[in-house]
Parts: structure tokens; C-alpha cells; sequence
């Protein structure tokens, strides 16, 4: 992993304001996410939640207040973070080869050729992932779930200090998207932040899950000391943190 001698402080976010020309998105928001664990982020459409990852990748600009990430501004981190989109985000034109090596190739200083240890990683990905049968296909020849197992690779073989996911598995069918749970689960290591609207999601993919909502930003956060047991789903545990943090959602909807 990268970063981690850097990582100590993780990402602070300090009295920060987000607005879209004058409205404002959320004000004020501060939390700190520790880093080399994951964390999920689960709040109502609306609230912010793409925006903040945005702004973590620095391409949304705050109207006040300051991100660090492991010490460094958003637009200094650029290169040791990754985001996996909903829409996959793959280029149509480029080969499933071409859209998995497509960051690495980006991320070269030495230019766009792939170092023989770069060739080997990306492959691990994809026989990891199970997508090693389909390199020479073009996105449209995949499936949504095989789409975002191709996205996955790109985003991890890059070696990000953080990886940010915006809803990665919401596209899919409830079966594709726990086996996508799973084979992101195998690959997870550094600092994940992974923003979902499924409760179920945010319990399996979370070691601490974060509550949101509209305009007052984090109000509770949940810890999950399950997190990393691909069999977590069929512990009771499993049932009853998802049942803490649906009464936690419905009693915040009701206060607001
Ligand atoms: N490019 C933009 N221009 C103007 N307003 C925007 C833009 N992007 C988002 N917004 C507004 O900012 C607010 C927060 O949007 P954001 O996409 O961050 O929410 P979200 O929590 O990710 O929602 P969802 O769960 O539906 O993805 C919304 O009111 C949205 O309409
Ligand atoms: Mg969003």
C-alpha cells in the first residue's frame, strides 16, 4: 500500500460548506475518517453524499472550511485516490484490458508504458474478479455485474492510499451485488469510503457506518467489529446492527 508511513491522521474534514452556486449543499460539516479501515456512509438522496467524495477528489471546491487527506490537499492526494462510480464509468471505445490498465497508464510517470509488475497486478485483478475470461471484450459484451468488477480492478490495481466508492452496486440485482460485495471485500486494504442507500451494504462493506442527513451533516456513527467475515451475512449480529441503524434512520426522520 501507499501512503501508510503518511496515513496517521487520516481525512479530516473541517467546518466545511459545499454549495452549488448559492445553495447550499451541507455547512459546517467536520468528522475525521481514520485511515487503513473502512467506512460507509449511508444518508437520504440529496444530502450531500457525492458531493463530499467530490470534494475529496478536489473537484468540487469549498466555499469555506478545509480537507486533509493523510496531510495533504485533495488536489495533492489526486494521484493516491480512486473512485468507483454507479455507472461504471468505462470507456465503450477501449477493451475491458484497456479500461482495467486505463489508471495505471494515467498514473505512470515514466509515461504510458505498463511496467512487467504493473501487467502482473492487473491480471491478478482480473483473475481475481473473476473477469480474466473477457479482456478482449468491449464493455457492452459484459454485464452490469462483470461492468463493475472492471471498474473495481481499474480503481484498486492503481494502489490507492484511499478508495472512494459513490454507490458502486446499486445498478445491479440484490444476488450480483452481494457477490460484488464479496470479491470487493477480497481486494480491500489502505482506507475505503463507500457511500451506499442500502443498510445491508453499508453493514457488510463498513467497519464504521456513518449516518447522514440533509443540511445537518454526520449524527451518528456505528461500529462494526464483524467487518472482514465474508459470512458475516448469515450471523444473527448482521440482523440486529441492521435493525439499530433502521430504528436510528426512521428516529432522525421523524426529528426532522
Ligand atoms: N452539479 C450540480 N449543480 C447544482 N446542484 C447540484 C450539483 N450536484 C449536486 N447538486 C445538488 O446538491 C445536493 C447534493 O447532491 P449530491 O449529489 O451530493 O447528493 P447525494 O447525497 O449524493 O444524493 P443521492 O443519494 O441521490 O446520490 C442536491 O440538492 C443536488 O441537487
Ligand atoms: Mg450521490
Amino acid at each position: 500500500m501507499g501512503g501508510l508511513a503518511l496515513n496517521s491522521d487520516g481525512i479530516l474534514i473541517s467546518n466545511l460548506t459545499l454549495a452549488y452556486e448559492d445553495r447550499a449543499v451541507f455547512s459546517h460539516l467536520s468528522c475525521r475518517f481514520d485511515p487503513d479501515t473502512a467506512h460507509t456512509i449511508l444518508g437520504p438522496s440529496g444530502c450531500g453524499k457525492s458531493s463530499l467524495l467530490h470534494a475529496m477528489l478536489g473537484l468540487v471546491k469549498p466555499v469555506s472550511g478545509d480537507i486533509s487527506i493523510f496531510g495533504k490537499s485533495p488536489e495533492a492526494a489526486r494521484s493516491e485516490t480512486s473512485i468507483v462510480l454507479q455507472e461504471y464509468g468505462l470507456f465503450p471505445w477501449k477493451t475491458v484490458w484497456e479500461n482495467i490498465v486505463l489508471g495505471m497508464r494515467l498514473k505512470n510517470t515514466s509515461g504510458e508504458k505498463l511496467s512487467d509488475a504493473q501487467v502482473e497486478r492487473a491480471h491478478s485483478a482480473a483473475v481475481k474478479l473473476g473477469i480474466d475470461a473477457h479482456l478482449k471484450k468491449y464493455p457492452h459484451q459484459l454485464s452490469g455485474g462483470q461492468k463493475q468488477r472492471v471498474g473495481l480492478a481499474r480503481a484498486w490495481i492503481t494502489e490507492p492510499s484511499l478508495m472512494l466508492m459513490d454507490e458502486p452496486f446499486s445498478a445491479l440485482d440484490a444476488m450480483t451485488r452481494e457477490s460484488l460485495q464479496n470479491a470487493a471485500l477480497s481486494l480491500y486494504s489502505g482506507t475505503w469510503i463507500t457511500v451506499t442507500h442500502s443498510i445491508e451494504e453499508a453493514v457488510f462493506m463498513g467497519r464504521h457506518i456513518w449516518l447522514m442527513q440533509t443540511e445537518k451533516g454526520f449524527y451518528k456513527r456505528f461500529e462494526n467489529p464483524h467487518f472482514g467475515d465474508p459470512d458475516f451475512r448469515e450471523n444473527p449480529a448482521f440482523y440486529a446492527l441492521c435493525l439499530d441503524i433502521r430504528k436510528a434512520i426512521g428516529e432522525a426522520f421523524h426529528e426532522a
